[in-house]
């Protein structure tokens, strides 16, 4: 196997030249670096990682929590993350918690084994990630939900502004039963969703019926259960806010089964936009989060907290909040009272 004395001989440049080329050190001429990449890859030489890892403490490596890899909006999250972690010279470790919190503490436990120099944490509804991680002075960045307790850095969506421009749409066609399947409270995007949509509500002079606020995990089944809950009822709203996009699939099967037409008789309006979004019908009205931007600022911002507590400085955490767009489709429209004024049972 070559080695790294084979390399620079081969490139006729020092055995130092080789090292900071290989450390991506910018001060090497671009015809000297060109030399040494192009007598690794005909000596097919890979740096030994591991030995690096031990002489400078860092791995280059950062650990990914991700609550259920599964789900399209994570995968998104995900190509944001590897993507700047991948022009920053880092590999990434995804672990999968399955919305399971043993899991998680399971993962957690192999990233510190692994010895990542920084995770990215979409944490479970648990709160495992918080508890073993911020003791630590660890390297760490919270993506899209945080606990409620966490005040550290952070890349999350606007998710009260979202909730509050998506239940002002409602608003705005005519509707004035107006209901909401949160996503779980005990996690900021949950809880800040439910308060945008009570303050668009506020505002407008409109009631929130207890009944027509429907608790829901994120997770398909509670936005089936949910839905059957809001459309069985004596007076069933016109409107329905879901907040996820598994869960607005679950609150669709249940319309489908109580064959109950959308948007004529009840508008829905999910969050996290998809492809199916276009492709359903009635083609879907959604809260599109961004992504991808989610996961690349999270990387960024995690490299700064890599750099300044290996620099010995514990440095100041960061929130950063990003705009999310109302993507007005099909599924949402006026109430039948108003598009046919005649005197309805309320
Ligand atoms: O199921 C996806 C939802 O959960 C998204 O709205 C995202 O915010 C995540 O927390």
């Amino acid at each position: 196997m070559a080695t790294i004395r084979d390399v620079a001989k081969l490139a006729g440049v020092s055995l130092g030249t080789v090292s900071k080329v290989i450390n991506g050190v910018d001060s090497v001429r671009p015809k000297l670096a060109k030399r040494v990449a192009a007598a690794m890859e005909a000596l097919d030489y890979h740096p030994n990682q591991v030995a690096r890892s031990l002489k400078v403490r860092r791995t280059q490596t950062i650990g990914v929590l991700v609550s259920d890899v599964a789900n399209p909006f994570f995968t998104g999250v995900m190509r944001g993350i590897e993507g700047e972690a991948r022009s920053h010279g880092y590999s990434v470790i995804f672990c999968d918690s399955n919305e399971d919190p043993d899991l998680e503490r399971t993962n957690l436990d192999t990233l510190f084994a692994r010895r990542v120099d920084g995770a990215l944490i979409i944490p479970t509804n648990a709160h495992t990630a918080e508890q073993h991680l911020v003791r630590r002075r660890f390297p760490l960045v919270f993506i899209d939900r945080i606990p409620p307790s966490f005040n550290g850095s952070a890349v999350v969506a606007d998710n009260f502004g979202a909730a509050e421009e998506a239940t002002r749409h409602f608003i705005g066609l005519g509707h004035k039963r107006i209901s909401i399947i949160t996503g779980t409270l005990t996690l900021s995007n949950g809880l800040d969703r439910l308060e945008g949509f009570r303050k668009a509500l506020q505002q407008a002079g409109l009631p929130l019926h207890d009944e027509y606020l429907q608790q829901g995990d994120f997770l398909l089944e509670s936005g089936y259960r949910c839905g059957l809950k809001l459309l069985q009822h004596p007076v069933p709203p016109t409107a329905i806010l879901c907040c996820s996009n598994q869960m607005t699939l679950g609150l669709m099967r249940a319309m489908r089964e109580m064959s109950i037409s959308c948007p004529d008789r009840v508008s829905i309006l999910g969050f996290d936009d998809f492809d199916w979004a276009e492709n359903v019908n009635p083609r879907l009205t959604t809260v599109a989060q961004p992504m991808m931007e989610m996961g690349k600022q999270a990387m960024q911002m995690l490299l700064r907290r890599i750099t300044s507590i290996h620099e010995g400085v514990y440095g100041e955490e960061e929130k950063v909040v990003l705009k999310t767009e109302l993507r007005v489709r099909d599924s949402t429209a006026p109430p039948l009272e108003v598009l046919d004024p005649a005197p309805h049972e309320v």
